[in-house]
């Protein structure tokens, strides 16, 4: 794979979107990024890392048979680039042997009580995912499900029935990895969560589903080569600057394709997280919002068409999508007669470029991204055009785009509430506020 397997055009937002000030800024961040690349901007050393790809392809062949089934915890970073690739490949060829992976990444009582039904530790490999080491969420969850296995099939279980993945040396779950002698893979520290999918945070799981992670690096790897002004991702990161500062403080991802909702939460993430910020003069980000067409043509349409004018829309598509006829059943009624005999994708593709020709019309920018298939190599190269996009982004905005102290706060009040040590004055603080 040499070709970078989408295209994205930002032509319909207006032509000389960039001006020559913006494309010096634009060049300068960029340098700073490929520069960061051994430091911060880790991520973009990722696809090239031959030994964590060794590594996990060898932990997914050695995973027994007895597991047909895999249970995957873990939030944010460390879960929605599977769900967003396990979603987008869901109907591309896997391998025989693949397992059915499913990922529980919230707290909510009746998902977990819903999961708890279907886990049987026998059949099903438990997979905790937290780089940190620490996530309340994703502990509380690994506590109930180590339990089941433990009163099942005892420490054994939790020895053999249990692939942890976490920092090669912080937080409580590699301790505990050490404890109970599970095999442990590592996340690079360099590479924060949002940016990890392609380490074996992802690639484990969407290994074990069957799909070639190879090929899925392939893709990745294709989209860091020539990394220069005309590329596709250096292009959406100055696009997307240029419509902020012309006032657009949403941005859409509205893909026609169910498979890529997912695909939209993972970046809602790494957009919203990394881009949330205190800039020079003042705060910066930009709110991200995914939408599904043509779905959201009955939903969010009309606040796109006639509300603020504060959103930059990408429509994202896919050419990748079976044959379907339509029957003419225009017998029944005359309206009919428009689709009968139609492929199903020539109506969705008709209702989408109206949409698109009608918010042109409105003076509503848009962008687009155009897939051929919706495979491993794109999957990979999609995640990598995003996390280029975002990085880039927060270097044109000169804000650091790899950290998130705003979400610590919350943390801290969470503790307290919970009882831990040392995190007092932060339970007294929530019972001023909330009442005690
Ligand atoms: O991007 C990030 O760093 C965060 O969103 C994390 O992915 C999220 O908080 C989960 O963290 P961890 O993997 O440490 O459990």
């Amino acid at each position: 794979m040499t070709k970078i397997p989408f295209r994205f055009d930002s032509q319909l937002a207006g032509k000389n979107l960039i001006d020559q000030q913006l494309a010096d800024t634009t060049k300068a961040a960029l340098q700073d990024l490929l520069a960061d690349s051994g430091k911060d901007a880790a991520f973009l050393e990722v696809p090239f890392d031959s030994g964590a790809l060794n590594t996990t392809l060898a932990a997914i062949k050695g995973v027994p048979a007895r597991f047909t089934k895999v249970l995957v915890l873990g939030i944010g970073g460390s879960a929605l680039g599977t769900q967003a690739a396990l979603e987008a490949l869901k109907y591309a060829p896997a391998r025989k042997d693949k397992k059915e992976v499913r990922v529980l990444s919230n707290l909510d009582p009746a998902s977990i009580s819903d999961m708890i039904s279907w886990f049987d530790p026998k059949d099903t490999l438990l997979v905790p995912i937290t780089k940190s080491g620490t996530t309340v969420e994703t502990l509380t969850q690994f506590s109930i499900f180590t339990n089941i296995i433990r009163e099942s099939l005892g420490d054994a279980g939790l020895r053999d029935g249990m692939v942890a993945i976490t920092d090669p040396e912080r937080g409580a779950l590699r301790q505990i990895a050490i404890k109970t002698g599970c095999q442990v893979l590592d996340v690079p520290p360099r590479v924060g969560g949002r940016f990890s999918v392609l380490t074996p945070v992802g690639l484990f799981p969407i290994g074990l589903a069957g799909y070639d992670i190879e090929a899925m690096l392939g893709g990745a790897a294709a989209v860091l080569k020539n990394v220069d002004m005309a590329h596709p991702s250096v292009q959406a990161a100055a696009g997307q600057i240029a419509m902020m500062k012309k006032g657009a403080s949403i941005r859409v991802f509205w893909a026609y394709s169910d498979r890529l909702a997912f695909m939209g939460d993972w970046l809602s993430q790494l957009w919203g997280e990394s881009l949330g910020k205190p800039g020079k003069d003042g705060p910066v980000g930009q709110t991200p919002l995914r939408a599904i067409g043509s779905t959201d043509q009955h939903s969010l349409l009309q606040l796109f068409m006639e509300g603020p004018k504060d959103k930059i829309i990408t429509f994202v598509t896919t050419k990748d999508v079976p044959v379907v006829k339509v029957p003419d059943m225009s017998f029944l009624h005359a309206d009919l007669a428009e689709f009968a005999n139609k492929n199903v994708d020539e109506v969705f593709d008709a209702l989408r470029m109206g949409t698109t020709v009608g918010l042109v019309d409105a003076d509503r920018p848009v962008f687009e991204l155009q897939i051929d298939k919706l495979d491993e190599a794109t999957v990979g190269a999609l995640f990598t055009h995003f996390m280029i996009e975002t990085a880039l982004a927060g270097y044109i905005l000169q804000i650091n785009p790899f950290d998130q102290p705003g979400v610590e706060a919350g943390k801290k009040f969470a503790h307290g509430i919970l009882g831990r040590p040392g995190m007092e004055s932060f339970k007294a603080r929530v019972d001023q506020v909330l009442g005690g």
